[in-house]
């Protein structure tokens, strides 16, 4: 037996072959069928081993010219040889087959994802910042934040805060009032509140003293509106009420709120002011952080120096009464202010209407 270099048309001439020539082949022919790369070559190592004119083919043929003692051992390997051979094809095959496969359809491969969203990120709204802040400032104070209803009855915005009908301080309110379509009752008139005082006499009738709240929420005025005045708009009311509070009280808190909210050099100013539901009243402003108070020129305060912030005084007794309370041992300050003119100040807004317009253009810079 004698074995030719692998790749020529026969590469084992059968001669006097024994067992042990059976490993060898069964060596060459599965490092063959292991080494075909596609099918084509595979068909190929089929052909040569397994084919009419293969060499197990043809190597089978020669048992009958074998020694009668070694047929039946010869022809047992053989025939189980070219079992295995089949075998490792099929595997090889299927090996193969899964492998085009898989090649074509990472070829043919078509992206059908869109692009991700980008993903925008919220934030909160400058008045909404503005009002975390004061309440945050306030709480320093010792004054809890509570809110109460933007729909109010005549009773609370008015008639408890020492504004009874026909009383002319109502005039400086510019009233949106609310025809109930169900009828409602006549006397008990109901209204967009035009500020948040009327959560004085709701807190006050609801607790008993000592009272410190921070009442930040919306209030309604039928307004022409302007770069400084809007029909809907913001306020904040503050109350103190206990048994030996004076305007020094109130003159400290909010002193330590505005150095807290717009730096330690500011300076307020208290002057003279009406209403109804204080006695004495006062009007506060700031000096204008952006010239200092020197005015002039400054845009900010329109050369003033001063920027107004709201009203406030020391609780007049009839609110007291009103709630039940004795204005001989029971007294109490309040304050009220706009949100809107700190959070224009604080950012720089030169129109009111931007905080209501949703102009993401403006509101993403703040
Ligand atoms: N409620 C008053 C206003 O809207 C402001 C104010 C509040 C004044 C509390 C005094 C005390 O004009």
């Amino acid at each position: 037996m004698r074995f030719v270099p692998a790749g020529t048309e026969r590469i084992f001439v059968s001669g006097r072959g024994n067992l042990s020539d059976i490993a060898e082949l069964r060596r060459q022919a599965m490092a063959e069928v292991d080494r075909a790369a596609d099918l084509a070559s595979l068909e190929g190592v089929r052909q040569r081993w397994l084919g009419p004119k293969g060499v197990l083919t043809l190597e089978l043929r020669t048992i009958g010219s074998r020694p009668p003692e070694e047929r039946k051992a010869f022809g047992e390997a053989a025939n189980r040889l070219k079992g295995e051979v089949a075998e490792r094809l099929e595997a090889r095959l299927s090996a193969l087959r899964a492998a085009a496969l898989d090649l074509r359809l990472a070829a043919e491969r078509e992206d059908l994802t869109l692009p991700p969203r980008r993903v925008r990120l919220g934030r909160l709204h400058p008045l909404t910042q503005t009002i975390r802040e004061v309440s945050r400032i306030f709480a320093t104070m010792g004054f809890e934040t509570v809110e109460g209803p933007e729909v109010e009855w005549d009773h609370y915005n008015f008639e408890l805060l020492n504004i009874p009908q026909g009383h002319p301080a109502r005039d400086k309110f510019n009233t949106l009032w609310i025809s109930n379509p169900l009828g409602g009752d006549p006397d008990r008139p109901v209204l967009l509140r035009t500020h948040t005082s009327p959560m004085q006499a709701r807190v006050m009738e609801a607790r008993k003293p000592p009272i410190r709240v921070i009442v930040p929420g919306r209030v309604y005025r039928f307004e022409a509106t302007d770069a400084y005045h809007e029909s809907v708009f913001f306020q904040f009311e503050g109350l103190a009420v206990d048994d030996r509070i004076t305007m020094a009280d109130l003159k400290g808190v909010l002193y330590s709120f505005a150095r807290q909210m717009f730096g330690g050099e500011r300076k307020i100013r208290f002057r003279p002011d009406y209403f109804p539901f204080t006695e004495p009243s006062a009007e506060i402003a700031i000096d204008c952080f952006v010239c200092g108070g020197t005015g002039g020129e400054c845009r900010t305060c329109g050369g003033s120096g001063w920027l107004e912030m709201g009203g406030c005084g020391m609780v007049h007794p009839n609110v007291l009464r009103g709630v039940g309370y004795d204005p001989s041992k029971t007294q109490g300050f309040a304050f009220g202010c706009g949100v809107e003119r700190i959070a224009m100040l604080r950012s720089g807004t030169p129109d009111i209407r931007l905080f209501q317009q949703n102009d993401l253009r403006y509101l993403e810079g703040f």
